[in-house]
Protein backbone atom coordinates (compact mmCIF):
# COMPACT_ATOMS: atom_id res chain seq x y z
CA UNK A 1 0.00 0.00 0.00
CA UNK A 2 0.96 3.05 -0.98
CA UNK A 3 0.31 6.67 0.55
CA UNK A 4 0.42 9.81 -1.06
CA UNK A 5 3.50 11.68 -0.76
CA UNK A 6 1.97 15.44 0.93
CA UNK A 7 0.02 13.54 3.39
CA UNK A 8 2.65 12.13 4.79
CA UNK A 9 5.37 14.89 4.30
CA UNK A 10 3.92 17.57 6.08
CA UNK A 11 3.54 15.81 9.78
CA UNK A 12 6.63 14.92 9.24
CA UNK A 13 8.31 18.38 8.27
CA UNK A 14 6.18 20.05 10.97
CA UNK A 15 7.77 17.30 13.14
CA UNK A 16 11.13 17.99 12.16
CA UNK A 17 10.13 22.06 12.56
CA UNK A 18 9.30 21.25 15.88
CA UNK A 19 12.16 19.04 16.72
CA UNK A 20 14.71 21.66 15.19
CA UNK A 21 12.75 24.20 17.22
CA UNK A 22 13.26 22.39 20.49
CA UNK A 23 16.93 21.39 20.00
CA UNK A 24 18.32 25.09 18.61
CA UNK A 25 19.90 26.89 20.64
CA UNK A 26 22.29 29.90 20.28
CA UNK A 27 24.35 28.11 22.68
CA UNK A 28 24.89 24.37 22.03
CA UNK A 29 26.59 23.88 25.77
CA UNK A 30 23.42 23.98 27.09
CA UNK A 31 22.28 21.07 25.36
CA UNK A 32 24.77 19.28 27.83
CA UNK A 33 23.45 16.12 29.68
CA UNK A 34 24.88 18.17 32.52
CA UNK A 35 22.48 21.32 32.48
CA UNK A 36 18.70 21.68 33.28
CA UNK A 37 17.06 24.35 33.00
CA UNK A 38 13.46 25.51 34.58
CA UNK A 39 12.45 27.48 31.75
CA UNK A 40 14.49 26.90 28.33
CA UNK A 41 13.04 29.87 26.80
CA UNK A 42 13.12 32.57 29.25
CA UNK A 43 16.99 31.46 30.05
CA UNK A 44 17.18 32.51 25.69
CA UNK A 45 15.43 35.32 25.97
CA UNK A 46 17.72 37.00 28.89
CA UNK A 47 20.71 35.74 26.78
CA UNK A 48 19.90 37.55 23.41
CA UNK A 49 19.04 40.86 25.34
CA UNK A 50 21.83 41.10 27.33
CA UNK A 51 23.88 40.05 24.08
CA UNK A 52 22.37 43.40 22.45
CA UNK A 53 23.04 45.11 25.15
CA UNK A 54 26.68 44.15 25.33
CA UNK A 55 29.35 43.85 27.36
CA UNK A 56 29.50 47.98 28.39
CA UNK A 57 26.45 46.83 30.33
CA UNK A 58 27.66 43.84 32.20
CA UNK A 59 28.89 42.68 35.31
CA UNK A 60 29.87 39.26 36.84
CA UNK A 61 29.71 38.38 40.68
CA UNK A 62 31.14 34.87 41.19
CA UNK A 63 31.17 32.74 44.41
CA UNK A 64 34.61 31.27 44.56
CA UNK A 65 35.06 28.02 46.64
CA UNK A 66 33.44 25.42 44.55
CA UNK A 67 32.19 28.07 42.06
CA UNK A 68 36.01 28.98 40.37
CA UNK A 69 37.61 26.00 42.35
CA UNK A 70 36.60 22.85 41.88
CA UNK A 71 34.78 20.76 44.04
CA UNK A 72 36.37 17.53 43.44
CA UNK A 73 39.20 15.96 41.51
CA UNK A 74 40.13 12.19 41.24
CA UNK A 75 37.49 11.33 44.05
CA UNK A 76 39.22 13.76 46.24
CA UNK A 77 38.16 16.77 47.76
CA UNK A 78 39.58 20.05 46.36
CA UNK A 79 40.48 22.41 49.34
CA UNK A 80 38.44 25.34 49.64
CA UNK A 81 40.37 28.70 50.98
CA UNK A 82 40.15 27.68 54.69
CA UNK A 83 41.47 24.28 54.20
CA UNK A 84 43.94 25.57 52.33
CA UNK A 85 45.47 26.88 55.61
CA UNK A 86 45.65 23.50 56.82
CA UNK A 87 49.08 23.23 56.59
CA UNK A 88 51.76 22.52 58.73
CA UNK A 89 53.61 25.17 58.34
CA UNK A 90 50.53 27.57 59.07
CA UNK A 91 48.74 25.48 61.66
CA UNK A 92 49.87 22.69 64.61
CA UNK A 93 47.96 19.26 64.48
CA UNK A 94 45.30 20.07 67.19
CA UNK A 95 44.29 22.84 65.46
CA UNK A 96 43.65 20.64 62.42
CA UNK A 97 41.94 18.54 64.08
CA UNK A 98 39.74 20.60 65.36
CA UNK A 99 38.58 22.40 62.51
CA UNK A 100 38.30 18.90 60.36
CA UNK A 101 35.70 18.27 63.31
CA UNK A 102 34.00 21.33 62.61
CA UNK A 103 33.88 20.63 58.67
CA UNK A 104 32.21 17.50 59.73
CA UNK A 105 29.76 18.81 61.90
CA UNK A 106 28.46 22.07 59.72
CA UNK A 107 29.40 21.66 56.46
CA UNK A 108 26.56 18.64 56.41
CA UNK A 109 24.30 21.59 57.98
CA UNK A 110 24.81 23.98 55.29
CA UNK A 111 23.88 22.03 52.79
CA UNK A 112 20.68 20.29 54.12
CA UNK A 113 17.88 21.18 52.12
CA UNK A 114 15.52 20.24 55.08
CA UNK A 115 16.98 23.39 56.31
CA UNK A 116 16.09 27.07 55.50
CA UNK A 117 18.43 30.12 55.26
CA UNK A 118 17.02 31.43 58.25
CA UNK A 119 17.82 28.17 60.55
CA UNK A 120 21.19 27.46 59.41
CA UNK A 121 22.66 31.03 59.91
CA UNK A 122 23.09 31.27 63.63
CA UNK A 123 24.78 27.72 62.93
CA UNK A 124 27.35 29.00 60.34
CA UNK A 125 28.33 31.93 62.23
CA UNK A 126 28.90 29.74 65.16
CA UNK A 127 31.29 27.61 62.52
CA UNK A 128 32.80 30.13 61.24
CA UNK A 129 33.70 32.12 64.13
CA UNK A 130 34.92 29.04 66.19
CA UNK A 131 36.98 28.53 63.10
CA UNK A 132 38.49 31.66 62.76
CA UNK A 133 38.91 31.67 66.34
CA UNK A 134 41.11 28.38 66.19
CA UNK A 135 42.83 30.26 63.35
CA UNK A 136 43.91 33.33 65.19
CA UNK A 137 45.42 31.15 67.77
CA UNK A 138 47.97 29.89 65.85
CA UNK A 139 49.83 32.88 65.30
CA UNK A 140 49.75 32.86 61.74
CA UNK A 141 52.84 34.11 59.70
CA UNK A 142 51.22 36.34 56.62
CA UNK A 143 54.67 35.51 54.63
CA UNK A 144 54.12 31.62 54.96
CA UNK A 145 50.41 31.78 52.98
CA UNK A 146 51.99 31.64 49.72
CA UNK A 147 53.98 28.68 49.53
CA UNK A 148 50.68 27.12 51.64
CA UNK A 149 48.70 28.18 48.44
CA UNK A 150 51.36 26.54 46.47
CA UNK A 151 51.54 22.98 48.34
CA UNK A 152 48.13 23.16 48.99
CA UNK A 153 46.54 21.32 45.66
CA UNK A 154 43.62 23.64 44.84
CA UNK A 155 42.48 23.28 41.48
CA UNK A 156 40.22 25.96 39.05
CA UNK A 157 38.00 24.59 37.17
CA UNK A 158 39.28 23.58 33.38
CA UNK A 159 38.42 26.62 31.69
CA UNK A 160 39.06 29.19 34.29
CA UNK A 161 41.63 31.36 32.29
CA UNK A 162 39.71 32.17 29.06
CA UNK A 163 36.86 32.97 31.76
CA UNK A 164 39.26 35.85 33.39
CA UNK A 165 40.64 36.81 30.37
CA UNK A 166 37.71 37.21 28.12
CA UNK A 167 36.16 39.55 31.13
CA UNK A 168 39.59 41.48 31.65
CA UNK A 169 39.89 42.13 27.59
CA UNK A 170 36.53 43.25 27.55
CA UNK A 171 36.76 45.43 30.73
CA UNK A 172 33.85 43.47 32.23
CA UNK A 173 34.18 44.04 36.22
CA UNK A 174 34.71 40.78 37.56
CA UNK A 175 33.12 40.74 41.52
CA UNK A 176 34.58 37.65 43.30
CA UNK A 177 32.34 37.33 46.60
CA UNK A 178 33.41 34.48 48.79
CA UNK A 179 32.84 33.54 52.61
CA UNK A 180 36.28 32.47 52.34
CA UNK A 181 39.93 33.95 53.58
CA UNK A 182 40.24 36.64 51.18
CA UNK A 183 44.57 36.68 51.56
CA UNK A 184 44.05 33.11 50.24
CA UNK A 185 41.69 33.59 47.46
CA UNK A 186 43.66 36.55 45.99
CA UNK A 187 46.87 34.35 46.53
CA UNK A 188 45.40 31.59 44.32
CA UNK A 189 44.57 33.86 41.14
CA UNK A 190 47.60 35.59 41.11
CA UNK A 191 49.55 32.55 41.38
CA UNK A 192 47.66 31.29 38.27
CA UNK A 193 48.46 34.81 36.67
CA UNK A 194 44.51 36.32 36.60
CA UNK A 195 43.99 38.82 39.16
CA UNK A 196 43.34 41.37 36.72
CA UNK A 197 42.55 44.67 37.20
CA UNK A 198 38.95 43.94 36.20
CA UNK A 199 38.46 41.71 39.52
CA UNK A 200 36.79 42.70 42.16
CA UNK A 201 37.16 41.04 45.72
CA UNK A 202 34.70 40.54 49.14
CA UNK A 203 36.31 38.28 51.40
CA UNK A 204 36.81 37.79 54.98
CA UNK A 205 40.37 39.57 55.13
CA UNK A 206 43.21 38.65 57.99
CA UNK A 207 44.60 41.39 59.82
CA UNK A 208 47.68 41.16 60.76
CA UNK A 209 50.04 42.64 63.09
CA UNK A 210 53.29 44.64 62.64
CA UNK A 211 55.04 41.75 62.81
CA UNK A 212 52.86 39.92 60.28
CA UNK A 213 51.14 38.08 62.47
CA UNK A 214 47.29 37.17 62.41
CA UNK A 215 45.53 38.74 64.94
CA UNK A 216 41.71 38.61 64.06
CA UNK A 217 39.68 38.83 61.06
CA UNK A 218 39.09 42.52 59.62
CA UNK A 219 35.23 43.52 59.16
CA UNK A 220 31.79 42.15 59.53
CA UNK A 221 31.69 38.27 59.01
CA UNK A 222 30.79 36.55 55.53
CA UNK A 223 29.74 33.51 55.91
CA UNK A 224 27.39 31.21 53.26
CA UNK A 225 23.73 32.65 53.56
CA UNK A 226 24.21 36.08 54.74
CA UNK A 227 26.21 37.45 51.11
CA UNK A 228 22.86 39.72 50.73
CA UNK A 229 24.27 42.08 53.31
CA UNK A 230 27.73 41.87 52.25
CA UNK A 231 26.47 42.95 48.74
CA UNK A 232 24.39 45.90 50.07
CA UNK A 233 27.22 46.91 52.22
CA UNK A 234 29.89 47.04 49.68
CA UNK A 235 28.88 45.93 46.53
CA UNK A 236 26.65 47.98 46.35
CA UNK A 237 29.31 51.35 46.49
CA UNK A 238 31.60 49.95 44.05
CA UNK A 239 31.97 52.23 41.29
CA UNK A 240 33.47 50.12 39.01
CA UNK A 241 29.94 48.22 39.60
CA UNK A 242 27.78 51.50 38.50
CA UNK A 243 25.83 51.46 35.34
CA UNK A 244 26.28 47.72 34.34
CA UNK A 245 22.59 46.46 35.04
CA UNK A 246 23.23 42.87 33.70
CA UNK A 247 24.25 40.79 35.71
CA UNK A 248 25.47 36.95 35.30
CA UNK A 249 25.66 35.49 38.97
CA UNK A 250 27.87 32.26 39.27
CA UNK A 251 27.05 30.44 42.81
CA UNK A 252 27.18 26.82 44.24
CA UNK A 253 25.30 27.56 47.13
CA UNK A 254 21.86 29.03 47.12
CA UNK A 255 23.07 31.80 49.29
CA UNK A 256 24.95 32.63 46.77
CA UNK A 257 21.81 34.03 45.06
CA UNK A 258 21.65 37.33 47.16
CA UNK A 259 25.13 37.66 45.75
CA UNK A 260 23.56 40.46 43.27
CA UNK A 261 21.11 42.07 45.55
CA UNK A 262 23.49 45.02 46.18
CA UNK A 263 22.83 46.31 42.23
CA UNK A 264 21.08 48.90 41.65
CA UNK A 265 17.55 48.57 39.31
CA UNK A 266 19.16 45.21 38.08
CA UNK A 267 17.99 45.15 34.48
CA UNK A 268 18.60 41.74 33.56
CA UNK A 269 19.68 39.09 35.99
CA UNK A 270 21.52 35.35 34.51
CA UNK A 271 22.30 32.67 37.35
CA UNK A 272 24.00 29.54 36.99
CA UNK A 273 24.08 27.52 40.00
CA UNK A 274 26.58 24.14 40.10
CA UNK A 275 25.35 21.43 41.79
CA UNK A 276 28.27 19.86 43.73
CA UNK A 277 27.11 17.65 46.30
CA UNK A 278 23.87 15.95 47.35
CA UNK A 279 22.80 16.02 44.05
CA UNK A 280 19.38 13.48 43.86
CA UNK A 281 18.37 15.56 47.10
CA UNK A 282 18.87 19.18 45.80
CA UNK A 283 17.74 19.03 42.43
CA UNK A 284 14.18 20.09 42.89
CA UNK A 285 15.23 22.88 45.19
CA UNK A 286 18.39 24.14 42.40
CA UNK A 287 16.59 23.60 39.42
CA UNK A 288 13.86 26.26 41.32
CA UNK A 289 16.57 28.87 42.30
CA UNK A 290 18.66 28.96 39.51
CA UNK A 291 17.98 29.52 36.04
CA UNK A 292 21.17 27.27 34.28
CA UNK A 293 22.27 24.56 37.04
CA UNK A 294 25.13 22.17 36.25
CA UNK A 295 25.09 19.13 37.50
CA UNK A 296 28.26 17.60 38.92
CA UNK A 297 29.90 19.38 35.94
CA UNK A 298 33.72 20.58 37.36
CA UNK A 299 34.70 22.67 34.31
CA UNK A 300 34.15 26.37 33.05
CA UNK A 301 32.50 25.19 29.78
CA UNK A 302 28.89 26.42 30.17
CA UNK A 303 29.80 29.76 31.84
CA UNK A 304 32.41 30.22 28.49
CA UNK A 305 29.80 29.61 26.45
CA UNK A 306 27.41 31.74 27.84
CA UNK A 307 29.67 34.37 27.94
CA UNK A 308 30.71 34.18 24.71
CA UNK A 309 27.65 34.41 23.60
CA UNK A 310 26.46 37.48 25.45
CA UNK A 311 29.73 39.13 24.69
CA UNK A 312 29.81 38.58 21.21
CA UNK A 313 27.26 41.30 20.12
CA UNK A 314 27.65 44.86 19.29
CA UNK A 315 30.56 46.67 21.49
CA UNK A 316 32.34 42.95 21.54
CA UNK A 317 35.96 43.41 20.02
P1 LIG B 1 32.62 30.57 49.28
O1 LIG B 1 31.63 31.63 49.67
O2 LIG B 1 33.77 31.12 48.48
O3 LIG B 1 32.00 29.39 48.63
O4 LIG B 1 33.32 30.04 50.64
C1 LIG B 1 32.61 29.42 51.65
C2 LIG B 1 32.81 27.95 51.71
O5 LIG B 1 33.86 27.64 52.61
C3 LIG B 1 31.59 27.26 52.25
O6 LIG B 1 30.97 26.46 51.28
C4 LIG B 1 32.09 26.40 53.39
C5 LIG B 1 33.57 26.43 53.27
N1 LIG B 1 34.28 26.36 54.56
C6 LIG B 1 35.27 25.39 54.69
O7 LIG B 1 35.53 24.63 53.76
N2 LIG B 1 35.95 25.32 55.87
C7 LIG B 1 35.69 26.13 56.92
O8 LIG B 1 36.34 26.02 57.98
C8 LIG B 1 34.66 27.13 56.78
C9 LIG B 1 34.34 28.05 57.91
C10 LIG B 1 34.00 27.21 55.57
MG1 LIG C 1 30.99 28.25 47.27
Amino acid sequence: MTYPVPWINIPLRTALAMWHQWTKTEVPELSKFSVLMKQRNKVENTLRTMQQAGPGTLQVISDFDMTLTRFAHNGKRVPTTHNILDHRILIDEDCTRNVRKLLNIYYPIEIDPSLTSEQKIPLMVEWWTKVHHLLIQQKIQRDMLAQAVRESGVILREGYKVFFDRLAELQVPLLIFSAGVGDILEEVIHQRQVFHPNVHVISNYMDFDANGVLRAFKGQLIHTFNKREGALLHAAHLPELQGRPNVLLLGDSLGDLTMADGVAQPHNLLTIGFLNDQVEERTELYVEAFDIVLVKDETMEVPNAVLKFITSGKDAK
